[in-house]
């Protein structure tokens, strides 16, 4: 097993203005995660993250990105290791002051019932009274612009906008942690960039703390605050990447910064799936 510590590039997770001073949210330690068929999905993996952050995993296919989300999110066990939800051993509940929420890859809706229905869901199961929840349930379609599909069937929007109901869903509780694993992998390139856009005016305006799944190293490198490389067999990091772009949006992704690290992170990626892994030069744009 290698337990070779990863590089980390650039120290202090880093934003658009510079270096993160928020609290670490959540505090992996040695995290180690063995399925019970024998499969050992990751390495020990220590990971901190910090408030504020967009983080991103990246890394080939089976290298244990949706392993290590699912226990971020607490829905798994760690084989061995320990993680801390707000300095507390336990993932917060429905009603605690700090609460995540977690969208999967594919939208998850329940077909029968209605956008309105689908969103109020979780607030259901938290036991909302109903006006509080008609409230939330309405802001909360307001934010992804789909106040006027609530009486909809899933059926009858389409890929982007099913996607975002099921981000709105998971917006309703007012999250501080949003986890979410490849969820617009499935949607065309320009969809998919609109809703990324979308994404980021909620990162910035709910000031949430992402975790964010993705193939694409151009979707990474786009919305990351930080990139975090994963390798496979077993699962694990290798190396981390802070980003630390002047603005995200169009002249962004335009830029001559933005093309390198692309080049830059593909390098490192490649890289992950070999066994030895030798440090590429990731490039951080000033
Ligand atoms: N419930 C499970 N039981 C047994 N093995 C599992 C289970 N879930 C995942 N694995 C294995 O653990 C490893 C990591 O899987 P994981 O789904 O975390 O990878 P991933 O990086 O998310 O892959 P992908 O990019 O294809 O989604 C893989 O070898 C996978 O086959
Ligand atoms: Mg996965």
């Amino acid at each position: 097993m290698d337990a070779r510590p990863h590089a980390r590039r650039e120290g202090a997770p880093l934003t658009a203005s510079g270096p993160l001073a928020g609290p670490i949210v959540v505090s992996a330690q040695g995290l180690v995660k063995t399925y019970p068929n024998g499969t050992a999905a990751l390495a020990p993996v220590d990971l901190d993250i910090a408030d504020g952050e967009f983080l991103t995993l990246l890394g080939p296919s089976g290298c244990g990105k949706t392993t290590l989300l699912n226990l971020v999110a607490g829905l798994i066990e760690p084989t061995q290791g320990a993680i801390a939800w707000w300095g507390e051993p336990r993932p917060p509940g429905a009603n605690a002051p700090h609460r995540l929420a977690y969208v999967f890859q594919s939208p998850t809706l329940m077909p029968w019932a209605s956008v309105t229905a689908n969103v109020r869901l979780p607030l259901t199961l938290a036991g909302e009274p109903d006006a509080r929840a008609d409230v939330a349930v309405a802001a909360s379609l307001e934010l992804v612009g789909l106040e006027a599909f609530g009486d909809r069937y899933p059926r009858e929007l389409s890929g982007g906008m099913q996607m975002r109901a099921s981000i709105a869903r998971a917006l309703v509780t007012r999250p501080t942690l949003l986890l979410m694993d490849e969820p617009f992998g499935a949607l065309d390139e320009f969809t998919r960039a609109r809703l990324d856009d979308e994404l980021l005016e909620l990162w910035r305006s709910r000031a949430l703390t992402i975790v964010f799944v993705t193939h694409s190293i151009a979707e990474a490198v786009y919305l990351s605050t930080r990139i975090v490389v994963m390798g496979p067999r077993p699962g694990r990091i290798l190396e981390e990447v802070g980003v630390n772009a002047p603005q995200r949006g169009d002249r962004w992704r335009a830029s001559p910064a933005f093309a390198a690290l692309c080049a830059d992170v593909l390098a490192l990626v490649r890289n992950a799936g070999q066994a030895e892994v030798p440090r590429g030069k990731a490039r951080v744009p000033a």
